[in-house]
């Protein structure tokens, strides 16, 4: 047996990938198939499917369930030219790989079968999955140590030759003593495939086309087979929600460990949540309890400060963003800007050294470089039908509690007096008034306290 090692050595061949992604997901008790559920941010299926990708698959064969449209679609955003192969009936793992005989008639060097509902599963396990074919082997099988073997197939060693896999529902009591479990996905040499697939039958106690019969069938022609052994975390298989949190939590541990040892301090890194594609530079510092949703960039030395929650954004270098800041997409924070507190941005862009501190929302507006956003100011960017821009220029200063009523721009340098409402542009190194006047009545409180106290003892 084999360890995985790095996927700088996967070889130039061709590979065709499988995806069996036509399983029903009744215990997940929804509207949606199983695989298109998510784990940080990305289907499960798009999971695996980016990752034969990323180990060089040059086809890959998707195999759904009859009318499994939105299935296909998920799998072609990742890899548009995705073959789709619907499994009219659900006979067995072997049949389900045979869905995709087209694919596998064009005979590629490598063919790899993975399980859509099985997303952790990592690039460098399926690369190892793909070295002994190269090396001459037919059938490579990838096994792991199950905590709680039940329900797995089981690996039948002879030292470190694999001789066949047995079902749980067919093993003897003593083949039920083996721990070492077949994590279900497997590698096939391509010439080789779909002979060994064809002899597969359903005598036995399933009734079902196990793909697993081939390791024998394969020996039985005379051809090598090899195993190969990952943590039992890898093949994680996903039939509930609560093993779909389980991924979840695996998948965050990953990431967590990414954006470490990428030069990233994460202050209670169980408290952080990223996306699949959350990108961290280095030296940024993230706090407790902040959570990325899709598509967020945070360059070097940025800092996101507690409980603030991030989507679509990009931080440029030394910006600092929250406490409790939320920024949606589109927002941009430039270099060493800062957002504070209960400020939520969408759609705008912030130049370098802008502030906005306290109790902003700051919508569709081009923030210049410099500019100070006092606490409590408003871009009143839509009317019910339309949304509007908001342009503040470099260097300006908005007063606090001041309503920008967009479209509407501020000039550089311009200044907004405090609590105004802005609706026509304000010229460069201005002063925009947009306000009551201060009214002051001598004596006004003394004499209606007297008054009231009267109508009162009366
Ligand atoms: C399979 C393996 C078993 C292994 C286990 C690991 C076989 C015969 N058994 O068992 O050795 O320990 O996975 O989790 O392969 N699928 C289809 N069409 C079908 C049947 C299955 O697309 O007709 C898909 C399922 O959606 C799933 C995958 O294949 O993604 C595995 O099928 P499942 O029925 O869960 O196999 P197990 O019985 O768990
Ligand atoms: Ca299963």
């Amino acid at each position: 047996m084999t360890s995985p090692d790095s996927p700088t050595s996967v070889s130039a061949r061709s590979c065709l990938a499988i995806v069996l992604a036509a399983g029903e997901g009744t215990r997940m008790k929804s509207d949606r198939p199983k695989v298109l559920h998510e784990v940080a941010n990305r289907s499960m299926v798009g999971h695996v499917v980016a990752t034969v990708m990323a180990v060089g698959a040059t086809e890959v064969a998707v195999v759904v369930g009859p009318g499994r449209d939105d299935v296909a679609r998920e799998a072609r955003t990742i890899m548009p030219e995705a073959e789709v192969f619907v499994q009219r009936e659900r006979l067995g793992t072997g049949h389900a790989v045979l869905s995709a005989r087209a694919a596998l008639e064009k005979k590629p060097d490598d063919v790899i079968v993975v399980y859509a509902d099985t997303p952790l599963v990592s690039a460098e396990t399926l690369v190892a999955l793909r070295r002994p074919l190269a090396e001459g082997a037919a059938v490579v099988a990838l096994g792991f140590e199950a905590r709680d073997p039940t329900g797995y197939g089981r690996f039948i060693m002879a030292g470190d030759q694999i001789l066949d896999i047995r079902e749980h529902k067919d093993a003897s009591e003593a083949e039920r003593a083996i721990t070492l479990c077949n994590g279900g996905l497997m590698a096939i040499r391509g010439d080789v495939a779909l002979d060994l697939l064809d002899r597969v039958g359903n005598q036995n106690a399933k009734g079902e086309y196990y793909l697993t019969d081939i390791v024998a069938i394969a020996r039985l022609q005379g051809h090598r087979t090899a195993a190969v052994t990952v943590a039992e975390e890898e093949v994680h298989g996903v039939n509930d929600r609560a093993q779909l949190a389980a991924a979840e939590r695996m998948m965050q541990e990953r990431l967590r460990h990414a954006a470490m040892a990428g030069g990233a301090t994460l202050i209670a890194p169980e408290t952080v949540f990223f996306s699949h594609d959350t990108k961290i530079g280095r030296d940024v510092v993230i706090e407790p309890n902040v959570v990325f949703g899709l598509g967020v960039v945070i360059e070097d030395h940025a800092v996101i400060h507690s409980f603030s929650h991030l989507e679509g954004a990009r931080i440029a270098a030394g910006a600092a963003v929250g406490p409790f800041a939320r920024l949606r997409p589109g927002a941009v924070v430039g270099p060493k800007a800062k957002v504070g507190n209960f400020v939520e941005i969408k759609n705008s862009q912030l130049g370098a050294g802008a502030k906005v501190g306290h109790l902003t929302y700051l919508g569709d507006a081009t923030v210049g470089p410099e500019v100070n956003i006092g606490a409590g100011t408003i871009t009143c960017n839509y009317d019910g039908f339309g949304k509007y821009r908001t342009e503040i220029g470099e260097g300006a200063f908005v007063g606090s509690n001041s309503s920008l009523v967009a479209p509407v721009s501020i000039g550089k340098g311009a200044y907004v007096g405090s609590g105004s409402v802005v609706t026509d542009d304000v010229p460069q190194d201005a002063l925009a008034l947009g306000r009551g006047r201060q009214v002051i009545k001598e004596q006004w409180a003394t004499a209606f306290r007297q008054k009231s106290l009267e109508k009162k003892h009366k």
